[in-house]
């Protein structure tokens, strides 16, 4: 981690130099530090710690004291963005690969593209405001790298992220034998089985289908593939209507597990 940091900081300090931002003036940030009812808590966020600021996402003209010129839109200032716009709020940069490398070199930029195929990203575009959307996962003015303990998607907070909508299922999973060994093994609680940015529907199928999700981790012949042999063999048995119940409550209870 210390040593990452450190093979990027010349490149960082580059690019920040190249752009002119270095020890640039940031009038909203000095602003809105203090502004009553106003003031956003931004030092600890990780674009502030990269060089990006308040009008890199908002636009408008940092370097101007005066609040209406600064949030002026003929200074390029934008009041708002809409749910539905996020993905490509955020994705303006990180869909970007050569914008990112520049300040994390390798860092990856196909998130909004796998969450707009994704089972939260197509609830969104069709209106569904309760999907999750990056917002919802990644805060807002708080946003830490995935691997700050601090990071609501941290593998140790993910279960409590997920679970804040989809609570039943988190609760089931929090008391299942996987909980206690994906802790022990810094093993992210959900996304693995369901990805993060590529999240499909699941049903009876993911379980019990050709291609069961199980076997990203169990070979057949061990202990958890076994079990899951075995689940999927106790959920044929039962009736249609009961059969997504129990797929439910097997995958993240490991209930039917012998
Ligand atoms: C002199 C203080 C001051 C400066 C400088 C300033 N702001 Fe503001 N900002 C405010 C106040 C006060 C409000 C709330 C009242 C309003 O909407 O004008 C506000 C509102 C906002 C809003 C919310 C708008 C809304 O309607 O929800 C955003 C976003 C924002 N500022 C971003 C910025 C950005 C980006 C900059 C720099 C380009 C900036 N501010 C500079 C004081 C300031
Ligand atoms: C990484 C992009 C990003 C950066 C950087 C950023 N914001 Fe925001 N901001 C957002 C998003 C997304 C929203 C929520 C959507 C909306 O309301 O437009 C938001 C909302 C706001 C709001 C209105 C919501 C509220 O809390 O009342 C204000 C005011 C605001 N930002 C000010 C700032 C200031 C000041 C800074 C710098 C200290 C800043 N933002 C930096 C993305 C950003
Ligand atoms: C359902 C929750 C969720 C949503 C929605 C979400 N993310 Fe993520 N994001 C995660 C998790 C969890 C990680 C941790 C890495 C992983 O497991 O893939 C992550 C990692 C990241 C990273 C670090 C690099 C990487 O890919 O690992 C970036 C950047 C990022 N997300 C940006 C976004 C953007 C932009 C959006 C919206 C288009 C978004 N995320 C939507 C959960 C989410
Ligand atoms: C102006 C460009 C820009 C915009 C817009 C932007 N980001 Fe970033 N983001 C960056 C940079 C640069 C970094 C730091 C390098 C890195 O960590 O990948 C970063 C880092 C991140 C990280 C941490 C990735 C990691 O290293 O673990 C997350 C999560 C993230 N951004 C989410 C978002 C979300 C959500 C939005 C939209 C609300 C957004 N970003 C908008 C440029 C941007
Ligand atoms: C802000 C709320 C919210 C958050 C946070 C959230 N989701 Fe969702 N999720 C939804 C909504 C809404 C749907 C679509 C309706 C439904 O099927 O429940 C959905 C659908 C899903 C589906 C498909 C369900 C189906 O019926 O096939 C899966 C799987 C899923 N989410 C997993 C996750 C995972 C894993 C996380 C965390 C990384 C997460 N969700 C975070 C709201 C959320
Ligand atoms: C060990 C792999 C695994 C883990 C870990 C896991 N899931 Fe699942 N999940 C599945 C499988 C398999 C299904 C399909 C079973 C079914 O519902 O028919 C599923 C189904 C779902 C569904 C759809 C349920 C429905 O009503 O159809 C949601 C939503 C979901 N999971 C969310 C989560 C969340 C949130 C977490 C973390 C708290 C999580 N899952 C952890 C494997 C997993
Ligand atoms: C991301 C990797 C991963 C996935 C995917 C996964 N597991 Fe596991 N599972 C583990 C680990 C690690 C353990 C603990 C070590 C072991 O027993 O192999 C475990 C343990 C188990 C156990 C306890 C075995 C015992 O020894 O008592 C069962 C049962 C189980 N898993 C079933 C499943 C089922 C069913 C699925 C699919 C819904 C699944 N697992 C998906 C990683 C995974």
């Amino acid at each position: 981690m210390h040593a990452m940091r450190m093979r990027s900081l010349p490149v960082l300090l580059i690019s920040l130099a190249a752009s002119g931002a270095w020890a640039a003036k940031d009038s909203c940030f000095e602003c809105h530090s203090v502004q009553e009812g106003m003031s956003i808590v931004f030092k600890d966020d990780i674009h502030y710690k990269y060089g990006i600021s308040c009008a890199d996402c908002h636009g408008g003209d940092r370097n101007e004291d005066d609040g209406n010129v600064a949030m002026n839109a003929s200074r390029g200032f934008k009041v708002r963005v809409a749910r539905e716009d996020t993905p490509e709020y955020c994705g303006r940069c990180h869909s970007d690969a050569a914008f990112m490398g520049k300040y994390k070199p390798g860092q990856r930029a196909d998130q909004a593209a796998l969450y707009r195929k994704s089972v939260h990203g197509q609830q969104l575009a069709k209106g569904n405001k309760k999907a999750a959307y990056c917002v919802d996962c990644h805060g807002i003015h708080n946003i830490r790298a995935v691997d700050d303990p601090e990071s609501p998607v941290h593998p140790s907070r993910l279960a409590g992220k997920c679970g804040a909508c989809h609570g039943e299922i988190a609760r089931m999973f929090q008391q299942s034998r996987h909980a206690k060994v994906f802790t022990t093994a810094g093993m992210a609680g959900c996304s693995v089985c369901h990805s993060s940015h590529a999240t499909e529907a699941a049903g009876v199928a993911t379980l019990a289908g050709a291609a069961p999700v199980c076997g990203q981790c169990h070979r057949a012949s061990s202990a958890g593939g076994r079990a899951a042999a075995i689940m999927t063999k106790k959920i044929a048995g039962l009736a249609p209507a009961a059969q997504a119940e129990a797929a439910r409550e097997a995958a993240h209870a490991l209930s039917l597990a012998p």
